[in-house]
């Protein structure tokens, strides 16, 4: 589906099942006894999110969602970063992990977590499917990567192009045709 927009397929969906159950075998072996609030950033998190935590062996974890947005329709990060929508219970004093679909410049996930340190939490960690650290902005590392890659314009499984693509089941990069 789409394939011919690819220039390269990145991963295939039995790549990115195979790490994430690796990572959520690590994440619930951190968090055994704990109960800790797992966020979703919507709303390129979307898809990375529900295969994470129907892997994640933690009974008493509860999950909530936020909006960011950043980048607009364009291919080049603002730096602005608007919080949409909030997570729907207080997390003071929880343990708070972040799971976002990328991490590029940082924008947004450097805001995010400025923002809920105001909320003393007792700790926050950071999940990312996709890291680009060549791209990276601000000084911030995920605690739990999925995979690092080079830049290229990256798509599926949540990340979009114009909104488009974030179904698609596995991460290819984008024929730079479409959006040049
Ligand atoms: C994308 C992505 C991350 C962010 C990463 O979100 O989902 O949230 O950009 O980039 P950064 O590290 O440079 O900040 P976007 O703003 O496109 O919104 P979306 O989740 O609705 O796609």
């Amino acid at each position: 589906m789409m394939e011919q927009d690819m220039q390269e397929i990145l991963f295939t969906r039995e790549q990115l099942s195979a790490r994430i159950k690796e990572i959520a075998a690590q994440i619930s072996e951190d968090y055994r006894g704990k109960a800790p609030v797992v966020i979703g950033i919507l709303r390129g998190s979307f898809i990375f999110m529900a295969d994470l935590v129907r892997e994640l062996d933690i009974p008493d974890m509860t999950l909530d969602f936020m909006s960011a947005s950043s980048y607009g329709s364009g291919t080049v990060s603002s730096g602005l970063v608007d919080i949409k929508l909030d997570t729907s219970e207080p997390i003071t004093g929880k343990d708070v992990i972040l799971v976002e679909d990328i991490l590029d410049t940082g924008n947004t996930l450097s805001r995010l977590v400025a923002e809920l340190q105001k909320r003393n939490p007792a700790s926050i960690r950071l999940c990312v499917m996709l890291d680009k650290p060549e791209r990276r902005v601000k000084p911030i590392q995920a605690d739990y990567t999925g995979f690092q890659i080079p830049d290229g314009f990256v798509v599926g499984c949540g990340l979009d192009y114009d909104q488009k693509y974030r179904q698609l089941e596995y991460i290819g990069i984008l024929k730079p045709e479409i959006y040049e």
